[in-house]
């Protein structure tokens, strides 16, 4: 059984499962190099360059390296596709179509999106299937080794695939969180409100900023300590506890002030800047510091199609 293979026993030694990997970008070679450095055997790594797959194979210190992801499948216990998100399906046919995995072979993926079933080809040869998901934002290698240790993984898949999931996330030092296939769309859109979204309100902060003439070195430094401090008050009181600001006081000539600055400084900001309000009126009512007068005059300000900062 595929879950034996977490604590596969050789002459009464404990041995790690063999590993190969498809997709040497950053997810595969840093979750490479982080097993490798545990005592998993990478015994292949494939990508579609060859020049690429060999630089990937001598970081990780791989024994094998190819252009053809069943040269390096074959014979491994686990395989990881770690290609982009719409590449994996693809990738997991063909190799499937090449008799590429070995019956009982674990086959995961490391998408937020997508679950386990887009590998449901792979059972095919007998194989079991999971995904994987580090819930961190990797720009490097380097950075995505360094951060795995302590992050959040999320992981469905095969009961029979599971064991072995469970035990690669505490070799590398994730932290395990289960859930299910059908949970993964919204798991990875909060994930992106998060992450992408929180790059997103930056951007439209130091837009503003730059309205008022404050440069954007200057700008971010400055705000740095209040996102910190915003951060550890939400962690500390929770939401909506933490929400202070004209909103959440009900003040509502702050916000025409606001929105009069915004449609003549920076009107390509006024959009998204009056639908987060909105928002933020629900959450200054639940707080309810807010009157419900003044939440009425908030809303009917803040409406995206209102010409002027007027209440
Ligand atoms: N980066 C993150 O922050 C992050 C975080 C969590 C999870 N993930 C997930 O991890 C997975 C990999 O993401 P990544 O950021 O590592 O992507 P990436 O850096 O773009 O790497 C993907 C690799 O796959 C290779 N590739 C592309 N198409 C292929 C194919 N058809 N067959 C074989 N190899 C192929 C590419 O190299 P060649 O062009 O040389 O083939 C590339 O090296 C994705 O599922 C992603 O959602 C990413």
């Amino acid at each position: 059984m595929a879950g034996c293979l977490a604590n596969v026993l050789l002459f009464g030694v404990k041995m790690k499962p063999t590993i190969a990997i498809i997709g040497c970008g950053t997810v595969g070679t840093a979750m490479g190099k982080l097993l490798a450095r545990v005592g998993y055997p990478i015994t292949g790594v494939a990508t579609r360059d060859l020049d690429t797959a060999g630089r990937a194979a001598k970081m990780i210190g791989a024994e094998r390296f190819s252009d053809c992801p069943w040269d390096v499948s074959r014979g491994a216990q686990v395989v990881f596709v770690t290609t982009p998100d719409d590449a994996i399906e693809s990738t997991c046919k063909a190799v499937v179509e090449h008799q590429g995995f070995d019956k009982h072979a674990v086959v995961i993926h490391c998408s937020g999106a997508l679950s386990s079933a887009v590998l449901s080809s792979a059972r095919r040869c007998e194989a079991t299937v999971a995904s994987l998901h580090p819930l961190q934002s990797f720009a490097s290698v380097d950075q995505a080794e360094k951060l795995v240790p302590g992050s959040f993984c999320a992981i469905e898949g095969d009961k029979t695939a599971l064991p072995v999931v469970r035990q690669l996330v505490q070799d590398v030092g994730g932290v395990l969180m289960e859930i299910t296939p059908e949970a993964k769309p919204l798991y990875h859109a909060a994930a992106v409100a998060a992450s992408n979204y929180l790059v997103t309100l930056m951007d439209l902060a130091l837009k503003l900023d730059r309205g008022a003439g404050i440069p954007s070195d200057v700008s971010f430094r400055a705000l740095l300590p209040l996102i910190k401090g915003t951060l550890n008050n939400i962690g500390a009181k929770g939401i909506p506890a933490a929400l202070t600001g004209p909103i959440a006081r009900g003040d509502v000539d702050t916000v025409t002030a606001h929105l009069r600055a915004i449609e003549e400084r920076a009107p390509e900001c006024l959009m998204i800047y009056k639908t987060l309000g909105l928002y933020t009126v629900d959450l200054a009512r639940d707080k309810g510091t807010c009157s419900k007068k003044a939440a009425e005059r908030l809303i009917a300000l803040l409406q995206p199609g209102k010409p002027r900062g007027d209440a």
